[in-house]
């Protein structure tokens, strides 16, 4: 590094996540400063790569962005924070807001958003050309009324800010929209409305420095996130075969995206829906944040490296050197995890050599697996899928945190 002191880069997380961008940041020589909730204070975080570590009170994790703003103010009356990176998706605007306070580069509050809002998403993949599921603002009834005459049900209606399927309604007429205003209030212009496009959903999980996309991996999921976070069975992904047609098709859109939405640099997750009835790819959400759900795992089964430490290289070689891509396997990888009615459920059973990754979670089962053949992948996702619904699935409420 060119610098005379080493560079401070200042992590916000408001939820236990992000230990391997930290522990990256430390063995490059880096000064690791971390702002966190005060009720994870004794979450597992890496001690021995945090060089200073500071708490912000929080109710559920949720901070006063005015107390981080001082807070932060007041420590850099004393240090140089040369990066702000948000470790999880609620962290993202925290961290630009403070760069836009602070001047330091990175993403600002306007890029930011269309990485957080679905509705500035939306708005913003549209006007680039981006294929989108028809959707509507949930504001103007007299346009919502015109949306519902003019788009075909199912719909569903969902939060702007929140994830993991958390608040989504599907419903099919519009006698059922009513009442859930109703119910909604004043938290209605807070939603967004959309054509419910049936069909298997993807993600695309990638790499971008210098606003170019420099890796990225295309999976899909077995069954729709939303069916499995309402109680529709064991959750699980899979790398889709490198150079077919869809996977060919699903880097291109994501780069589209990538480039539509202004990605500065770091990681993206990016979900798209494959309409089974037309055969296209429209463009679902995208975060800039490492996928949730165990997919860092997923993605490091299939190439060898961490999402979290190559994103960790990205922002420090930022301005400096070039970031390179690491040399990387193209495995076939599949994730399974599912909420289980034991406390430990016991896997001794699930012993095929491919498996490569456990997890080790009270009241979860989770493992990955891994081949050079994708059929044999997509056999054994099938396969422990059956058995874990036998042996342990329990189904519990929506969970409040991104899954995926
Ligand atoms: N327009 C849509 N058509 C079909 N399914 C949808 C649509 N919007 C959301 N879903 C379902 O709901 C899930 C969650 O929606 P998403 O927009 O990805 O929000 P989040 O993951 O942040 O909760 C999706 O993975 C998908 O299963
Ligand atoms: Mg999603």
């Amino acid at each position: 590094m060119s610098q005379q002191r080493p560079l401070t880069i200042l992590c916000l997380a408001s939820y236990e996540k992000g230990q391997e961008f930290m522990r990256e940041c430390k063995r490059q020589g880096c000064r690791v400063v971390l702002v966190t909730s005060e009720s994870i204070a004794n979450a597992n975080w890496p001690r021995e790569s945090i060089d200073d570590f500071f708490l912000m009170p929080d109710v559920q994790n949720k901070w006063n962005r005015n107390d981080v703003i001082y807070g932060v103010s007041f420590l850099a009356r004393h240090q140089v924070f040369d990066r702000i990176v948000a470790l999880d998706d609620f962290d993202v605007e925290t961290a630009a807001a403070l760069r836009e306070h602070l001047r330091i580069p990175g993403m600002g509050d306007t890029t930011a958003r269309y990485f957080r809002d679905k509705l500035a998403m939306r708005v913003k993949a549209k006007d680039g050309g981006i294929r989108v599921p028809e959707f509507v603002h949930v504001l103007n009834h007299e346009k919502l009324k015109e949306f519902m005459s003019r788009v075909p049900p199912p719909w569903v209606v969902k939060p702007r800010f929140e994830a993991s399927a958390v608040g989504i309604k599907k419903i099919s007429s519009p006698d059922e929209l009513w009442p859930i205003l109703d119910k909604l209030g004043d938290r209605q212009s807070f939603h967004v409305m959309e054509q419910f496009i049936a069909g298997d959903v993807f993600h695309v999980d990638s790499l971008i420095t210098d606003k170019e996309v420099v890796f990225s991996i295309a999976s899909k999921y077995g069954h729709p996130p939303m069916t499995v976070a309402h109680g529709g069975g064991v959750f699980t992904s899979q790398t889709m075969v490198r150079g077919s047609e869809d996977e060919q098709r699903l880097l291109q859109a994501n780069r589209d995206v990538m480039r539509g939405l202004g990605m500065v640099r770091g990681v993206s997750h990016t979900e798209f829906i494959k309409g089974r009835d037309d055969g296209e790819f429209y463009f679902l959400e995208t975060a800039s944040r490492v996928g949730g759900a165990n997919i860092v795992e997923l993605v490091e089964a299939a190439t060898g490296f961490n999402l979290w430490a190559e994103w960790a290289k990205i922002e420090i070689t930022q301005g400096t050197d070039d970031y390179q891509v690491p040399d990387h396997h193209e495995y076939n990888a599949g994730l399974l995890i599912s909420l289980a009615k034991q406390e430990h459920p016991d896997l001794k059973a699930y012993n095929d050599p491919e498996i490569w990754w456990r997890l080790s979670k009270q009241y979860h089962v989770g493992l990955i697996v891994r081949s050079d053949d994708p059929n044999r992948v997509s056999h054994l996702l099938d396969e422990y899928s059956r058995r874990v619904q036998q042996d342990f699935l329990a189904v519990a409420p929506l969970p409040e945190r991104p899954v995926c």
